[in-house]
Order: structure tokens, then sequence, then C-alpha cells
């Protein structure tokens, strides 16, 4: 079975995706730094503590490899508007030495994680993917720059690659004890969750956006279809696929306020909330056209449902 190296392979997205790439057969390496994934979420015989700047220790992991599921990165859209120097060392520097220490070892298959982010606040909506690149943040750049840098790679080094686009990965693996677990926890659910539990009333942020209720419009994909959309890439890949960009999401938004619905009903607790000024940087709706996903490598959002998204999400909080 292809052996894959999957960086940030012990964070949230990363370390489930790893989870079904066993599940699916492959062989998994792991390679993290440990900055903002936890060694919890890696048997320890598969978890590499590297940095990615590291190129000569990524070389020396990379020998035997035959394609990179590449999740290391810095996440939060707030955090790279005030250290972007932070963001482009890592997301891009980072990036950069892992590439190069992919050309040195000879692998030329590569799974990069992309955001919606790349497109700002788009015009069109569902997205399509070829909707122009227009990051409001550090963080969107970083990774449109990496987009485009694997374009160039594809032409003179031959590099294989397929670009995620994810919208909102949300929910968890309960059973296998992985889930969100940021530091600190910026995103929706999990702070609904908390709200719920807690007491403490959440921030919703904008109430004044042109939406039905007034709240931001996001397109929430379950992990689980999210990490099988990248086993679904990988396999377009080891079969001499093409280099490719995808969006992932479900194609269907919810409000804020429809999120905060759907925990209450799921936790039988209301969940206390203050109405906040808009966040800087939030696009009023961001769904996703991924129909090219569903017909380019067949496939399907299964788990998406907002109910089981967040019963799945609240199994973990609770476990
Ligand atoms: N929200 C609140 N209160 C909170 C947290 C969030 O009202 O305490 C709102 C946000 O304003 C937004 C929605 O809930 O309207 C979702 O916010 P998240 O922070 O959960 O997610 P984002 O849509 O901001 O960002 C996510 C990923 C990014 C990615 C982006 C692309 O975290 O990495 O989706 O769609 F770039």
């Amino acid at each position: 079975m292809p052996k894959i190296l999957v960086t940030g392979g012990a964070g949230y997205i990363g370390s489930i995706t790893a989870h079904h790439l066993l599940r699916s057969g492959y062989e998994v390496v792991v390679a993290d730094d440990l900055s903002r994934g936890y060694r919890h979420n890696v048997a320890p015989e598969r978890l590499h503590v590297v940095r990615l700047q590291d190129t000569d220790g990524l070389t020396r992991l990379l020998e035997g490899i035959d394609a990179v599921v590449h999740f290391a990165a810095y996440i939060a859209v707030g955090e790279s508007t005030r250290e972007p120097e932070l963001y482009f060392s890592n997301n891009i520097g980072g990036t950069l030495s892992l590439l190069e220490a992919m050309a040195r070892a000879g692998v030329l298959r590569l799974v990069f994680s992309s955001t919606a982010a790349v497109y700002g606040d788009p015009q069109k909506v569902p997205i399509p993917e070829d909707a122009p690149f227009a990051p409001l943040s550090p963080y969107g750049e970083s990774k449109a720059i990496i987009e485009r840098i694997l374009g160039e790679l594809d032409r003179y080094r031959g590099l294989r690659s397929v670009a995620l686009r994810y919208f909102n990965a949300c929910g968890a693996e309960p059973e296998a004890g992985l889930g969100e677990e940021h530091q600190p926890e910026t995103h929706l659910i999990p702070l609904l969750l908390r709200a719920a539990t807690s007491g403490q009333p959440i921030q919703i942020f904008g109430n004044d956006y042109p939406t039905p209720d007034g709240t931001c419009i996001r397109d929430y994909i379950h992990v689980r279809d999210l990490a099988l959309a990248h086993v679904a890439a990988l396999e377009h890949l080891m079969a001499g696929g093409g280099s490719d960009a995808f969006n992932v999401g479900t194609g269907a938004g919810h409000s804020v306020m429809e999120v905060l619905r759907a925990v209450e009903e799921e936790t039988a607790r209301k969940v206390p909330f203050t109405s906040a000024p808009r966040r800087e940087g939030d696009s009023p709706i961001l769904v996703a056209d991924s129909r090219k996903l569903q017909r380019r490598l067949g496939w399907r959002p299964q788990r998406s449902e907002l109910r089981q998204i967040v019963q799945d999400a609240w199994r973990f909080e609770l476990h």
C-alpha cells in the first residue's frame, strides 16, 4: 500500500484524515512540530516531531514516501491580521521548505490544505473554483500564494498537486477521540456548545448582514467528509491524475442563528448570547459550489447535515 506523509497530522483535520487514510489501507507517517497540534492525536510510532523549516529532517522523512498530504499551517484569520509575518513565515516559508525537501527526495504528489478564504468576499455564490482570488487576510493570502507556486511547480518540476479549498470544517470523530481543540477556540460550533454548558453568553458577530436573519451564512462541512475528500484526492494522484483545485463544501448555507438553534436542540439547553459588532474580515455569505469535486472525484458529503455535525461535536465535547 502507498506510504503517505501527513504534515500537521496531530491537528484537528490532519489527525482525522490520518485516521481515515489508515482505515483506507494506507501507511501513514506524521510530521508535526506540536506547536498547534497534540501528541495524543497520533500513535507514538507514527509521530515525528519536526519543524517544517527543517528541510534536511523532512528530506530524510520523505525516503520511501509516495505522496504528501500537507496540513501543517496556522489557521486563525484574526491572528494573521495581527501577526502577518508569522503567517507568511510558517505557511509560506514552511511550505517552501517542504517543497524543497520533496524535490530532493523525488516525491511528486501533494494534497494541499487550502481554504475558502482565498476568495475573500466573492461576487458569485455558490462560489465556483474559477472565482478570482481576493483574500481578505494574510492567512487567505498565504494559501493563495502557495496555490500559485504549486501551479509553477507542476509546470517546471512535474509536481502533481490537488488543492482542497475547505469551507467551514466542523464536527468530530468522537469514537476515535478526535475533534476540535483549538487554543484559543474561535470557531462557532465549539463556542456555542461551551456557552450551552457554561451558561456564559457567546457573542454573535453582526446582526445586520444582508441575509434573511441578519447573521453570516457559512457552508459547514463535517470533518469526516472533509477527510474523505483527501482520500479521494490522493487516489486521483496515485492513479496518475493531474493537478487540480476543488472546493470542499456541501453547497448549502446556514446562518449563525440557525447553528445556534441546532445546538439548542441537540443539547436541550438554551444558548445564551449577546449581539456584538461585526468581526473584521467576515464575508456575509460563503457557500461552496462543490459539484466539480463530486463530478471529477466521485466524492459526496455524507455526514454534513447540520444536526449530525452538532451531534458529533457535542459527543466529542462530552468525552
Ligand atoms: N461567530 C460568531 N461568534 C463567535 C464565533 C464565530 O458570531 O464567537 C460567527 C462568525 O462571525 C462567522 C461564523 O460564526 O460568521 C463562523 O465563524 P468561524 O470562526 O467558526 O469560521 P469562519 O467562517 O470565520 O472561518 C472558517 C475557518 C477559516 C476559513 C474560513 C473559510 O476557520 O480558516 O472558514 O470559510 F478560512
